[in-house]
């Protein structure tokens, strides 16, 4: 694992952007792994900028996403398609056909799912994959289980993840309680792993996903396992960590 401590989200966003800089830059036609929530804004602030400077070229870039809400659509701005394209691809230059994210409006659960791995399949692997974590160590939407996960399924969200989530939502929103995801596994098969996280909130989970027992519980734990994961976070989210040396 390479660790990296930043002062704040600003320079947290700053180093992770830079990271999948690199990524493009040393392998245009990458195959991203994204991830939505409020932890990854300022990455793709940073990236966009880097697209207008002339620093990325995201013509031959495909990217898959995590996860998205059951029952939202891309017109639905709580969809995570709608965050997508809002936050980053509408403002770089990015094939929109080569973007992918689960169908939140495809009823039949088993279509979609087998629907998305064929297009995980299709794409041959993702090069980067990057991760936010929620309160309770879930990625993606794989919550704590007694088993990992494979590949795309529905979950049922835990009822930390929809108080956690239902901040976002206005008032007059209904939050979805459950969604599609890709699967434990699918995340580990990724060549390269960025976690980030900021934030006192997201001391415990970081804590316990990297120096804890590795257990379905805490799904982030499992990520101690791979080859190659890179942790960029910043002060705050590190200090449970830290205060434990
Ligand atoms: C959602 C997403 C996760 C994300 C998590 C944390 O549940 N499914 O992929 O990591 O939120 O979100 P935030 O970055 O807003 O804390």
């Amino acid at each position: 694992m390479q660790l990296y401590q930043t002062k704040n989200y600003e320079e947290m966003s700053k180093k992770a952007a830079g990271i999948i800089s690199a990524q493009v830059i040393l392998k245009p036609d990458s195959v991203l792994g994204l991830a939505t929530g409020s932890t990854p804004l300022g990455i793709y602030e940073n990236l966009i900028d880097g697209y207008k400077n002339g620093d990325i070229d995201f013509t031959q870039v495909k990217t898959v996403n995590l996860d998205e809400y059951k029952g939202l659509g891309s017109e639905n701005k709580q969809s995570y398609r709608h965050f997508m394209n809002s936050n980053l691809f509408d403002h770089v230059n990015i094939n929109k056909e080569n973007t992918n994210v689960p169908n939140g409006l495809e009823e039949n659960i088993e279509f979609e799912c087998d629907r998305y791995d064929n297009v995980l399949n299709d794409l041959a692997g993702v090069d980067l994959q990057l991760l936010g974590i929620g309160n309770n160590g879930h990625i993606g939407f794989n919550e704590p289980a007694d088993s990992f996960t494979k590949g795309t399924h529905y979950e049922a969200l835990a009822q930390s993840t929809i108080d956690a989530n239902s901040r976002l939502f206005e008032e007059c929103e209904v939050m979805p309680t459950s969604a599609y995801t890709m699967g434990i596994k699918t995340i580990m098969d990724a060549k390269t792993v960025l976690l980030v996280a900021n934030g006192k909130g997201k001391a415990k989970a970081i804590k316990e996903a990297l120096t804890g027992p590795i257990t379905p519980k805490v799904p982030a734990s499992i990520l101690q396992m791979h080859k190659n994961l890179i942790v960029v976070a910043d002060e705050e989210a590190l200090s449970e960590l830290n205060n434990n040396k």
